[in-house]
């Protein structure tokens, strides 16, 4: 008799992460001894700054070991919150932030304590891909709005309002946006603000992590300062991974109304209890010092996204929208081609090419391609990709 499956109907339901099998295929290859070019990386290719590991590592000398407040180092928390009221424009204080586990925490704790099943969350596609899982955990179904390539992966703000019924709670926003690399401008935030101010119970989550990471002559909108009146309903998400290249640290924080963040550091306090506590030194060191060591890496993502948008742009058959921020590039495949699923596993298998399927992200018709890798490698993964459509 089969024995019965151990797992949980949550667990069972958790859909397993569609670019596990290309990345466990890309590995085995490698050491197969395969020649394998990976353009798959979602993180920075940067040692974190000397000044941020040093600022924790004397905090583990000066005995920086111990449980803290469930919730953040109250200096931190201090710290972020005039960070996002000087820079942000969102007034804030320390009642207001909560330090997490990286972004993802933010964004898990917040569903956790706002959702109720039955609950509807607003995805605008493509996205990033743990918003819909984290919305089902939270017993919430997840609903996405997509947008096209062809349409510049412009948000559709009417299918978008018709979407809303009255169990919609929570809407999704995330600028400078993964994968696709689009930037929202104030425009189209007071658009969406226009939205929210129709549906009172209609909260937003606004994930800002690649904030500091934008071309040339783009500037970040956060939603809260667009729309004050709503900053009681929005909640940020943001953190240290990517602009600072911090993403082992795990260091991220959710901001907004102060009863919702209590809410998620109790819940926070009976799951996983403080974020690392000499970490957290290293990022009161990140946010007090100087940013030029984050513009300096946001200028060679921005070399390197010229020179792969630029080789994009010259192979035959993909159709890109040039990113505008983050480090990707999410290329759509020619018409004729299968999903992009089957692309990836041929451009693996034929070129040795490790790429992201968009269908991980909501979008079957388009692929991933990091520009956190060497200028080599991008002129490489080039190459290859160019190879495979050419055939
Ligand atoms: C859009 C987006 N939000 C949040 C995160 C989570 O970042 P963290 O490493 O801080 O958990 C990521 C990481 O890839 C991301 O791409």
């Amino acid at each position: 008799m089969p024995r019965p499956s151990l797992l949980s109907h949550r667990a069972i339901a958790l859909e397993p992460s569609l670019t596990l099998a290309i990345t466990a295929r890309a590995k085995a290859l490698q050491q197969e001894g395969r020649d394998i070019c990976s353009m798959s990386a979602g993180e920075p290719d940067f040692n974190t700054p000397d000044f941020i590991v040093e600022a924790s590592i004397k905090a583990l000398q000066d005995g920086i070991t111990r449980y803290g407040p469930a919730a953040g180092d109250p200096e931190l928390r201090e710290a972020i919150a005039e960070k996002l009221s000087r820079d942000n424009q969102i007034a804030s204080q320390a009642s207001n932030v909560l330090v997490t586990n990286g972004g993802k925490q933010a964004i898990f704790n917040l569903f956790q304590v706002v959702l109720n099943p039955g609950d509807q969350v607003l995805i605008p596609g493509p996205f990033w891909l743990s918003y819909p899982e984290m919305a089902r955990l939270a017993g919430a179904e997840p609903v996405i709005v997509p947008s096209k390539a062809e349409d510049g992966f412009r948000l559709d703000l009417q299918a978008l309002e018709a979407a809303i019924t009255p169990n919609t709670r929570m809407l999704v926003i995330n600028t400078p946006g993964n994968p696709t690399g689009r930037v929202s401008d104030r425009a189209e935030l007071a658009a969406l603000a226009d939205i929210v101010r129709r549906h009172p119970q209609l909260l937003v989550m606004s994930d800002e992590i690649y904030e500091y990471l934008l071309e040339d002559g783009e500037t970040h909108h956060s939603f809260a300062a667009v729309a004050p009146d709503l900053a009681e309903r929005t909640f940020v998400v943001n953190g240290f991974a990517k602009g600072w290249a911090m993403t082992g640290w795990r260091l991220g924080y959710l901001a907004g109304d102060a009863e919702v963040i209590k809410a998620a550091s109790a819940l926070q306090s009976q799951s996983t209890s403080n974020v690392c506590s000499f970490a957290q030194r290293g990022a009161l060191a990140a946010l007090r010092g100087s940013k030029d060591c984050v513009r300096s890496m946001a200028s060679s993502y921005n070399q390197r996204r010229q020179q792969l948008v630029a080789g994009l742009q010259a192979i035959d058959g993909l159709t890109l929208i040039p990113p505008k921020g983050a480090f990707y590039a999410f290329p759509k495949l020619p018409d004729s081609s299968e999903g992009s699923m089957a692309f990836c596993k041929t451009a693996l298998e034929q070129e040795g090419l490790a790429l992201v399927p968009g269908a991980a992200f909501g979008d079957d018709r388009c692929v991933r391609l990091s520009c956190a890798v060497s200028h080599e490698t991008i002129e490489d993964a080039l190459q290859r990709l160019g190879r495979l459509l050419a055939h």
